[in-house]
């Protein structure tokens, strides 16, 4: 009975020093297991960085107490933002080939509408999502470049804050990926 358990005794002890003395490589699986893993906690990273971010622009809100739309100054405010915005457009050669057959005053007020709505303001927007008005045009990288560098001049000729002009470059460039068919 001594022997057999000297005996079993000397095998746990034997085996993990013969195994580690030549360590396995880690399976396929495990290795699988270790990419997703990391890739989890990159995701993580950036979930918090974009929660920080959020965080901040709360406190701004808060501390203003006002929506972007407030802070942008209101409906007619925004509304010269796009009459100078699609004035840019239409001098843009880049890009107002696109517009060659659009109703000026119809769009405008969609814009006006959607700048509004998404910018907290009291405004529906009833125009059609952007993948649907965009669809078949085939906008560029470019294109869409060209028509936000438009926008920002318009933003700067009215003086917009820092902070209003990229919360609201923040809120459309999402847009993009609905926006743009080819590179
Ligand atoms: C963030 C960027 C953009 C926003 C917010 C935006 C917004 C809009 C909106 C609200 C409409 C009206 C949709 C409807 O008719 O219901 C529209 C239509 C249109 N957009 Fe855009 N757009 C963007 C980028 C672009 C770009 C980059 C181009 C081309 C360079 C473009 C070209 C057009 C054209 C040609 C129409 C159709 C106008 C028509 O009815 O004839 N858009 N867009």
């Amino acid at each position: 009975m001594r022997k057999v358990l000297f005996a079993v005794l000397m095998f746990l002890v034997a085996t993990p020093l013969a195994f580690g003395a030549d360590a396995p490589k880690p399976t396929a699986a495990e290795k699988e297991a270790a990419t997703a893993e990391k890739k989890i906690e990159k995701a993580e990273a950036k979930t918090e960085k974009k929660d920080a971010k959020m965080e901040k622009k709360d406190a701004k809100m808060m501390a203003s107490g006002k929506s972007l739309y407030d802070r942008l100054g209101g409906k007619d405010a925004i509304k010269a933002v796009v009459d100078e915005f699609v004035a840019n457009v239409a001098g843009d050669a880049r890009i107002n080939k696109f517009f060659a057959k659009t109703d000026i005053p119809a769009f405008k007020g969609k814009l006006v509408d959607q700048i509004c709505q998404a910018s907290g303001g009291p405004c529906t927007y009833t125009g059609k999502n952007m993948k649907d008005a965009h669809k078949g045009m085939g906008v560029s990288g470019a294109d869409f470049g060209a028509l936000v560098e438009d926008l920002v001049k318009a933003l700067d000729k009215f003086k917009v804050g820092k902070t209003e002009k990229d919360e609201l470059l923040s809120v459309l460039g999402p847009m993009q990926s609905d926006i743009v068919e080819k590179k």
